[in-house]
């Protein structure tokens, strides 16, 4: 049984930011295992070809066999409990600090009969959080990655900006998509 990952866009609009880190999830779990979901008619085509897109919420698909990552709940997801899904929800809503908890209050409760799990208790970005589980579900727990607290960012010779969020450790850097750097730079 294949994985399905489900971004529900959150945000007002579709951000640049946030097409950045969506295309980044689809390099991560590539277009055919991702969905977009809650997509305006007038930002369809700008996802086009890096997932499904949907302009349905997820909370009105009545998903079965589907879990939501949200940073608040009390249960941890690991490797065995993952088996039991095949959808996993996230929210597509940029990090905030200090935290809103908007997983909580805009997503989890909607999602009737849907259990929701954590993946520690740092905000990491979605798509870090996308790759985490998607490392839980090959087998991996939670214990045996390595992550970053904060990361900073060279604007220039002068300037740096600091994205205060948990990044997960791939061959001892920061997952962060370089399109997002170069994005930083130039704001
Ligand atoms: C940037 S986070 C949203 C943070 C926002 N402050 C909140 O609490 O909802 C974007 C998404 O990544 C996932 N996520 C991030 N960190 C997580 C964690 N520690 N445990 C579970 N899910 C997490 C959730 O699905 C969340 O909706």
């Amino acid at each position: 049984m294949k994985s399905i990952f489900i971004i529900e866009h959150l945000e007002p609009e579709l951000w640049p930011w946030c097409i950045i880190e969506y295309k980044h999830i689809s390099k991560i779990v590539g277009p055919n295992n991702l969905w977009f979901t809650n997509i305006k008619k007038k930002d369809q085509r700008k996802l086009e070809g890096y997932g499904k897109v949907i302009l349905e919420s997820v909370k009105d698909l009545k998903l079965e066999d589907s879990c939501v990552l949200d940073p608040e709940s009390p249960n941890l997801l690991t490797p065995r409990k993952s088996k039991e899904f095949q959808h996993f929800i996230f929210g597509g809503i940029l990090g905030d600090y200090p935290p809103k908890k908007r997983t909580q209050e805009e997503l989890t409760p909607f999602l009737e009969g849907t259990q929701a799990f954590n993946i520690g208790k740092e905000q990491m970005s979605t798509d870090n959080a996308v790759y985490v589980t998607k490392q839980i579900i090959e087998g991996k727990n939670l214990a045996d990655l390595k992550f970053q607290d904060e990361l900073e960012i060279d604007i220039n010779d002068i300037e740096s900006t600091i994205l205060p969020y948990r990044y997960t450790l791939v061959d001892g850097k920061p997952l962060i998509s370089p399109e997002l750097v170069n994005f930083l730079k130039k704001q």
